[in-house]
């Protein structure tokens, strides 16, 4: 096998055998195929897509390509979930506490932050203590102990990914769905869950801007996951504007704290009883979505939920009692409010830039290796649908430096860019558009 046929033939919009596949998948990830063949070959990719079986076929390979994990030893189904990543979307930290709560174990391998999406494991790092380093098997000690567990994802989880992430980052192929969907779930299938739920983003804020092209997205996920034997689901859900008002890492710690004692914002509450729902129904632990929603809401209401959270943070090392008292988070030096120019109704609030803030602020990394500073961020005070005042307080920017210094400049510019306010109402915008199983995708009105 040549890798020049292969390319061409892919360049010429043929189809790939699972064998022609396996080879590609072995000898980039040994280092026998070098990269410019391999950015080649995902532009070729990125210009004549995939047939869902090559997407499977490339998956699993992937997926194969190192370490690979076992759950066998925890009992009961393990649902996991991922999210396509967005501003101040501290889901996980509210959801995972919150099914396992209901039974449901947990193994959850998570990321950091890049751009301007946040990650959940800079977000539990801000607790003071807390280690997202576990190896495979502290990682599976602690959900048979406490029933969940939150990591980095190990050295050797899918090597391939790493190396064609990498590659496809610098060559303007990270966009084409075929690749996307492979890069996410062939982590996913190697992180050994049963069933996976997925809450793909869509608008400002999320890879994918367009609700169409979020659909085709979750589709192409969900087959994959139903052609490996993983039942999944994936829900389309609103980034326009950032989730919940926190977006920080500290910052995001103490709003999942507050929806964990059922005083959060409604968005978040709303999102995680969603996908919470769906994660119940496919571990078995409720017969429906209706059933699994009142369930989690009583286990929020009872405190069951937070008190799982004090365990997962206790159990990875951190400092538990920031549960009953925030103030031990990471605390930012000065609190600038940003104001209204003028009166009128919020009609947009755009997540990107309200990302970037945070970012210019220190929240967030622009590359892998940049270090963050886990008080600061944006506190957001008018989301969309509500009406200002002139002078009213629009957002809080937690600071470490001085307000006139560059960082807090840019980010005060960022946060009035990114508010659209006119004088006539707006409503509402909706949270959740629809979701994808086996059966197709269903939108909902
Ligand atoms: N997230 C991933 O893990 N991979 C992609 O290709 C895009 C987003």
């Amino acid at each position: 096998m040549r890798v020049y046929d292969l390319i061409l033939k892919k360049r010429s919009g043929g189809e790939l055998t699972g064998e022609e596949i396996n080879f590609l998948v072995k000898g980039y990830t040994g280092g026998t195929i070098p990269d410019y063949q391999m950015a080649a070959l995902a532009m070729a990719i990125f210009f004549r897509g995939m047939t869902d079986r090559e997407t499977l076929d490339l998956t699993l390979a992937m997926a194969q390509s190192g370490d690979t994990i076992s759950l066998r030893d925890i009992p009961g189904a393990k649902v996991d979930k991922h999210s396509t990543g967005g501003v101040g979307d501290k889901t996980t930290l509210v959801l995972v506490p919150l099914v396992a709560a209901a039974g449901v174990p947990v193994a959850k391998m998570s990321g950091r932050s890049l751009g301007h999406t946040g990650g959940t494991l800079d977000k539990l790092e801000s607790i003071p203590g807390f280690r997202t380093s576990l190896s495979i098997a502290e990682m599976i000690r602690a959900v048979q102990q406490v029933g969940l567990a939150v990591a980095g994802q190990t050295a050797n989880l899918v090597p391939a990914d790493k190396k064609l992430y990498a590659l496809r980052d610098v060559t303007a192929t990270v966009d084409s769905l075929p690749l996307i969907a492979a890069s996410i779930m062939s982590k996913k299938i190697a992180a050994g869950a049963d069933a996976i739920v997925l809450d793909v983003k869509t608008g400002d804020g999320a890879f994918m801007k367009k609700l169409e092209d979020s659909f085709a997205l979750a589709e192409a996920m969900v087959k994959i996951g139903s052609g490996a034997g993983r039942e999944t689901v994936a829900v389309i859900t609103n980034m326009d504007q950032p989730l919940g008002r926190a977006v920080g890492n500290a910052l995001e710690v103490q709003e999942a704290i507050e929806a964990l004692q059922g005083k959060g914002p409604a968005d978040l509450e709303e999102l995680c009883l969603c996908l919470g729902a769906w994660m119940l129904r496919l571990a078995g632990k409720a017969p429906g979505l209706q059933e699994g929603r009142e369930k989690l809401k009583r286990l929020l209401e009872s405190g069951a939920a937070l008190e799982k959270f004090r365990e997962l943070i206790i159990s990875q090392h951190g400092d538990g009692a920031v549960i009953d008292n925030p103030a031990l988070l990471p605390q930012a030096a000065a609190v600038l409010p940003v104001r209204a120019e003028a009166g009128g109704c919020v009609h947009r609030l755009k997540a990107e830039a309200i990302g970037r803030a945070a970012l210019a602020l220190g929240a967030g990394r622009e590359r892998k290796e940049d270090a963050i500073d886990p008080a600061v961020g944006v506190a957001i005070c008018k989301k969309v649908g509500d009406r200002v005042a002139p002078g009213d307080e629009l957002a809080r920017l937690h600071l470490n430096c001085a307000p006139g210094d560059p960082p807090a400049q840019q980010a005060r510019r960022l946060v009035m860019e990114a508010y659209e306010i006119k004088p006539e109402p707006a409503v509402e915008p909706p949270l959740i558009f629809g979701y994808v199983d086996r059966s197709g995708r269903h939108y909902l009105d």
